[in-house]
């Protein structure tokens, strides 16, 4: 979708830096997505002006974070995508309390912690993608998510078309899912986390890198696991119990390494990778039948 050079002059007195055509392939992990407008949103106060201008002017909207666990239609997309600039997020520390900004990385927040003696956040060390992402989906690995730390969360919420601060206990954290409402866009967080001296962290991180190195298919182009996990089980084992690892539609596949993982192994594009997706829950629901849900957020067009 393409912005109209009157909105761009609109949306320019406002802060925001127009970037037309943008291949959002380049800018998820798992190598997929088509074209569209990019809106940066430098100044996080005229968010809420820039949001009802493109109301006003009926351009729809997505907002991308950190691309790791979405997979974005094809082709010329029917919405401009919205992303805070990643360049020097802001980060700095209170004795116990983190206060970051939502397009931070979480890898960095997890490292910048550890250096002031601040642990808890060990397991998700590998986990790729923003803050911001990782507190809507409630990122999780080895045993850590991050919803219990939350205390604070300042946010543009669609709802009111505000910026809001929620308390932590104003918001559920569940598997892989919060009480965000998708077209929330996270801005910035106070977390609050226990202390550990810097070695202790150093020593968690490391045992949790390696057990990813070990299981996970880290070099190639993924959106991490693509299903949830049902209730009690594992839809890695299952996938991988139905022999289904390498296989594939075009050049979407199921990982050889981690069969929840489903890899772009070349030039993957997104009905390729949503149609493995089917024949994967299909399957799986033929074997054992469960309904595999998706953790990856699907964008199609
Ligand atoms: N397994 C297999 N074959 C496979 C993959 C896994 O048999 O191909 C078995 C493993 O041997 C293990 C069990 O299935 O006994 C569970 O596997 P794993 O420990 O790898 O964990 P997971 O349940 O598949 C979850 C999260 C990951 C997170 C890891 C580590 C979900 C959907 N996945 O994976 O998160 O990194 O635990 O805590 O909750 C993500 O969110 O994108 C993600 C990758």
């Amino acid at each position: 979708m393409r912005i109209n050079d009157q909105t761009a002059t609109q949306l320019k007195e406002l802060g925001v830096e127009l970037r037309r055509g943008v291949s959002l392939a380049e800018q998820t992990s798992l190598g997929i997505g088509g074209t569209t407008d990019e809106l940066l949103l430098h100044r996080y106060e005229t968010i809420p002006e820039v949001m009802s201008l493109l109301a006003s002017a009926s351009i729809p909207h997505r907002f991308l974070g950190g691309g790791t666990n979405v997979l974005i239609g094809d082709g010329e997309l029917p919405w401009v995508v919205l992303h805070l600039p990643t360049a020097r997020p802001g980060m700095h520390i209170e004795g116990n309390t983190a206060y970051v900004d939502a397009s931070a990385d979480l890898g960095a927040l997890v490292t910048f912690c550890a250096k002031h003696d601040l642990g808890g956040m060990e397991g998700l060390i590998g986990v790729p993608g923003s803050v911001g992402g990782a507190l809507r989906m409630n990122a999780g690995a080895y045993g850590t998510q991050i919803g219990p730390h939350v205390r604070e969360v300042e946010l543009y919420r669609a709802a009111s078309g505000e910026i809001e601060t929620l308390r932590g206990a104003e918001i559920r954290f569940d598997y892989r899912h919060t009480s965000f409402a998708p077209d929330d866009m996270m801005l910035r967080v106070k977390l609050e986390l226990p202390s550990k001296p810097y070695s202790e962290v150093l020593a968690g991180i490391r045992v949790c890198n390696e057990k990813r190195r070990s299981s996970q298919p880290l070099n190639q182009k993924s959106a991490g696991c693509i299903f949830k996990n049902p209730p009690g089980g594992s839809a890695g084992r299952m996938i991988d119990e139905l022999g289904l690892k390498g296989h594939r539609v075009g050049d979407a596949m199921v990982s050889d390494r981690h069969a929840n993982f489903f890899v772009n192994a070349g030039h993957a594009n997104c009905s390729d990778m949503l149609k493995l997706m089917d024949e994967v829950r299909e399957r799986v629901h033929a074997a054992y039948g469960v309904e595999l849900e998706n953790e990856v957020i699907v964008w199609q067009n």
